[in-house]
């Protein structure tokens, strides 16, 4: 088991408060870049390109970071493309595997970027474009796993992929535009069981041997990263050996030399940041009933509790001694929402699970950690009309970066076209 990283003191957090006020995503450099190199060094025989799933957390700051050490990009949408090539990222290094193929699809796969078909539809409709080129498939292996049904892509109840009996009707396609499939692709889901994730490489690599002109495996990224102290991650070392292995006695068998891709989101960014927010209020229901925490976030930062009854490690800053006095406390974020209660039961979203935390004050910081994949990125943004909250990133010599600032109410409703003149009160025939 891997010790889940710390960081943010008192001090550091009061001078973000002050800088940008809270609620704010706080991303460490170091803890950023030692990801990076632990996913760099994932095992490997002929090669390795590490893309970053940005859906995790798109931040032009975070994709240039990882763009520098070397890694490159997986997006699930044209938008997301765009979006990684306003940052900077050249079109070559950004490979689309997504739900819907996007309007100008067509001007994207001319600049250069790859693309992967997850579905028989995708699949043909790139022949028809694109005839006689080269492109990506993307399989649902039959298996999946990720921790939770939600996040759980692969399998007969995940549309993602194209389902692993089609291969033959994927030949016609393939056929009838005369293409070459150059990689296959594979995701399992998000936190989910690294014996799944290996029996899926094997069987994927049986893909890749299928297809005559496959050269590159994308195992995709679902790598489990505990949040909660004591929760397992995955050990790339652990896992990347024996698939590597695997690779090399393809090569022996056939002279192959398969080039892997993997493209982790949670495991680069997941630990690496933690929502720092203000104790706002604290409230009871009696006797029999509960302590409530009511800080100044919630689902419009971080959906996953609310959605996957997800944990996340929650850590009140004292301002004064305390002597280690702890209490009792439901966490609830500030919408007028039940649901958003950020210390749910493992086993269910709805169920309050309180939690014993350092006793809290009115106006004190609390960290809520975790938070660098699927929050900044997955929320109920603006939600009560809350502003989308800004990111920081705490540099490696100590310096802080605002990389987003935090909403105006006139950014909230920029696209609200006026309202009609009020003057007059329409008429009625009825
Ligand atoms: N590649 C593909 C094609 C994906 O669909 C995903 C995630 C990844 C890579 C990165 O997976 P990761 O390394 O983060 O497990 N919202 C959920 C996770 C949904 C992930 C969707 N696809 C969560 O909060 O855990």
């Amino acid at each position: 088991m891997t010790e889940r990283p710390r960081f943010l003191n008192l001090k550091q957090a009061s001078a973000i408060r002050d800088l940008v006020a809270t609620p704010v995503y706080v991303y460490d450099e170091p803890l950023l870049r030692r990801q990076a190199n632990a996913a760099l060094a994932f095992p490997h025989a002929f090669g390795l390109t590490v893309r970053y799933a940005m859906k995790a957390s798109p931040n032009a700051a975070l994709l240039r970071f990882f763009d520098g050490l070397g890694l490159h990009i997986d997006a699930s949408s044209g938008y997301e493309v765009h979006r990684a090539v306003r940052a900077g990222i050249a079109p070559w290094k950004i490979s689309l595997s997504g739900q819907e193929m996007p309007a100008d699809f067509a001007g994207l796969v001319e600049s250069g970027m790859e693309f992967n078909a997850c579905s028989l539809r995708q699949l043909d409709d790139y022949g028809k474009g694109f005839p006689e080129t080269s492109v990506g498939l993307r399989i649902n292996p039959g298996i999946g796993s990720g921790g939770t049904k939600k996040t759980n892509v692969g399998g007969p109840s995940a549309s993602f992929g194209i389902w692993h009996e089609y291969a033959e009707q994927a030949r016609e396609i393939v056929a009838k535009h005369r293409l070459r499939i150059v990689r296959i692709h594979t995701h399992i889901g998000s936190g989910g069981d690294p014996e799944v994730w290996q029996r899926v490489a094997a069987m994927s690599l049986n893909q890749v041997e299928a297809f005559e002109h496959a050269e590159v495996l994308n195992l995709g990224g679902g790598f489990k990263v505990g949040r909660m102290s004591g929760d397992e991650s995955t050990d790339l070392q652990r896992i990347g050996e024996p698939v590597r292995a695997l690779f090399l006695d393809l090569y022996q068998r056939t002279g192959r030399k398969i080039h892997l891709e993997i493209e982790p989101g949670t495991y680069m960014v997941a630990n690496a940041c933690s929502l720092l927010t203000t104790v706002q209020d604290i409230v009871d229901t009696g006797e029999e009933g509960y302590r409530f925490l009511k800080l100044d976030t919630g689902m419009t930062e971080l959906l996953r509790p609310s959605l996957y009854a997800s944990q996340h490690p929650i850590v009140v800053l004292p301002r004064r001694e305390i002597d280690g006095a702890t209490a009792n406390y439901v966490v609830v974020g500030h919408c007028c929402e039940s649901g958003d209660l950020m210390t749910p039961s493992r086993e269910a979203w709805d169920t309050l699970a309180p939690r014993r935390l350092a006793e809290a004050r009115v106006g004190d910081l609390a960290l809520i950690e975790g938070v660098g994949a699927y929050c900044s990125a997955m929320s109920a943004k603006n939600y009560n009309s809350f502003p989308e909250a800004p990111e920081v990133l705490l540099r490696e010599d100590g310096q802080l970066q605002v990389i987003r600032r935090r909403q105006t109410l006139e950014q909230m409703v920029a696209n609200e076209t006026p309202p009609p003149e009020t003057d007059e009160i329409p008429s009625s025939n009825c």
